[in-house]
């Protein structure tokens, strides 16, 4: 059994598109343990109506997928990690950085690997998810445990018939994920626009030049190597302009009133930056403006 815990877009996505009967929905403590219900959009084909059951406390999941906000991850991951056995992987999915690291130093013999996907989905309703986009998912190990289950892991997740893939440097590809995320997302929570609006904006304009110089010094200071910072804004925007009439993930957690990543996008480069002393006062400056948003 596949469990999954976090079930927003991307922890449903995957659970309608693994096999039926082989997952499950980790449940919230004092959750009741009906199944959950949503109606399913494939990128081709008619709608599908999908239910889920609730992981039952005493059976033990061969694979936990984590797909929880970057801020929950650690807290909801102590309620369930003490009761996984040492050979159930567990595979982070949470964007930016920060959260991945400090589960694997948290259980650090524990098989814990990492995820990046493209895979689009979102949830115009509660209980409708949408898979809006063909992507890629890369999996790597952040611990050497999570070495060992990198292939098996690979392949029940393959088994939904999305692309994935093994990835042996996956702190370079969250990197790669990270920078996007960092160039696009504050910017379109703060000018509250879809992420092709920002380029044409002064405030994008004034900061965008500084913001990635902060990054590559950050990028090489922490043994990535890294393009030049006009390479970093050529990334950004052409995936601005290839994305240009979506909401974001940070402008729609803003929208929604949720608490937004920032701490784990920006915020992290602020912090890596006060570690290995580098200034980051963009980097700063657009965390501070996205935390003020209400
Ligand atoms: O976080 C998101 O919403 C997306 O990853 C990004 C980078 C804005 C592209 O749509």
């Amino acid at each position: 059994m596949i469990a999954i815990l976090g079930a927003g877009s991307m922890g449903r996505l995957w659970a309608a598109k693994l096999p039926a009967r082989q997952v499950a929905f980790v449940p919230r403590p004092e959750q009741s343990l009906e199944s959950l219900a949503y109606q399913f959009r494939p990128l081709k084909g008619p709608e599908l109506s999908i239910q889920i059951p609730w992981l039952p406390h005493t059976q033990s999941p061969s694979l936990l997928v984590v797909t929880t906000k970057a801020g929950d991850t650690l807290d909801a991951l102590k309620q369930v990690v003490p009761r996984l056995p040492e050979t159930s992987p567990i595979v982070l999915f949470q964007n930016g950085l920060g959260s991945q690291q400090r589960v694997a130093e948290t259980w650090p013999n524990h098989p814990v690997l990492a995820a990046t996907t493209t895979e689009g989905a979102n949830r115009p309703e509660s209980a409708l998810v949408v898979h809006a986009g063909q992507g890629e998912t890369w999996v790597g190990a952040l611990t050497p445990a999570g070495n060992t289950y990198l292939t098996e892991t690979v392949a029940k997740l393959a088994e939904s018939g999305l692309s994935v893939n093994a990835e042996t440097d996956i702190l370079s590809r969250l990197w790669q994920k990270l920078i996007i995320n960092a160039g696009i997302n504050p910017f379109t929570a703060i000018l509250d626009c879809p992420n092709g609006k920002i380029l044409t904006h002064p405030f994008y304009q004034q900061w965008i030049a500084p913001l990635c110089h902060e990054i590559c010094e950050l990028q090489t200071a922490s043994g990535q190597s890294s393009k030049s910072p006009e390479a970093l804004r050529e990334a950004i925007e052409a995936v601005a302009r290839n994305t240009a009439a979506n909401t974001s993930s940070m402008r729609a957690d803003r929208l929604a009133g949720r608490t937004t990543e920032i701490n784990f996008i920006n915020g992290y480069l602020a912090r890596l930056g006060a570690e290995v002393g580098i200034d980051t006062p963009v980097n700063q400056m657009l965390t501070d403006q996205v935390k003020q948003l209400k």
